[in-house]
């Protein structure tokens, strides 16, 4: 574990979920363009991955692109389009031999041909990864995930009956995926924007003034320690009550 995180193992997230907001306001804090906000978001990403490795999270979920960010000026959704090929043109191959096994949640169709390719070639080379499972959340809404796996349950002919909690989420993307235990928000934001809606019923929540450029592993370590300090009780009462 990193020398900079004070945690005991055993209290430490299993599942670690980002929504990666602020580019746009660290960008204007400092007189630039909204996409240099995003670009130096992907340079403080590759710096949390790696811290991810290095405090044993096993699970990273990042919000990157929601199914409402579409709303945004044209030049906006390609330069984010854009930033994300490129993301994967430079990272892959450092992260594979991280170990890292990408995955993705949300809809590859609406990406163009070429950037879909770019996601399912990433996702089939580090399939046999296991130091960290990273899902991408891109072009991904919660509300998108529940109408699809309702769809696919209908498609499927199950009946009324069948459905339950444990068949609903293996239908939706995350499927067999552990809950996120911990869902951190940069920039201060006090909502969910339909991210893991349905997956992070009981997780903790983390909110940061700090913009996502600016989120480093020290704040990051900061989110863990927190968490690990949490007494989560899932609706429970606490032990300390009976002793
Ligand atoms: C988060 O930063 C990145 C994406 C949504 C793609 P924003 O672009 O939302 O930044 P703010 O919230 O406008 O500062
Ligand atoms: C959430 O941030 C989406 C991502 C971080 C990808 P937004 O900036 O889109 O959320 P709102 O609009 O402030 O709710
Ligand atoms: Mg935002």
């Amino acid at each position: 574990m990193g020398e900079n995180l004070q945690a005991p193992p055993e209290k430490m997230p299993r599942h670690v979920a980002i929504i990666m907001d602020g580019n746009g306001r660290w960008a204007l804090s400092r007189g630039l363009p909204r996409l240099a906000g995003h670009r130096a978001g992907t340079e403080n990403l590759r710096r949390v991955i790696r811290a991810s490795v290095e405090f044993g999270v096993e699970y990273l979920t990042i919000y990157a692109f929601s199914t409402e960010n579409w709303g945004r000026p044209a030049a906006e959704v390609k330069g984010l389009m854009y930033i994300f090929e490129e993301v994967i043109d430079r990272e892959l191959d450092e992260l594979h031999q991280e170990g890292v096994q990408l995955r993705h949640i949300g809809r590859l169709e609406k990406l163009s041909p070429k950037l879909r390719k770019k996601v399912l070639a990433a996702i089939d080379l580090t399939k046999d990864n296991q130091r960290l499972i990273l899902n991408i959340a891109f072009n991904y809404g919660g509300r998108d995930e529940i109408v699809y796996a309702v769809q696919n349950m209908l498609r499927d002919g199950i009946s009324p009956d069948e459905v339950n909690i444990e068949l609903v989420s293996q239908y939706l993307f995350t499927a067999g995926t552990p809950d996120p235990d911990l869902v951190i928000r940069t920039s201060g934001e006090l909502r969910t924007s339909n991210f893991l809606i349905w997956q992070s019923a009981y997780a903790e929540w983390y909110i940061t003034p700090t913009f996502w450029p600016d989120f480093d592993q020290e704040e990051f370590a900061k989110a863990l320690e927190t968490y690990t300090q949490r007494d989560r009780r899932f609706g429970g009462v606490s032990d300390e009550f009976y002793e």
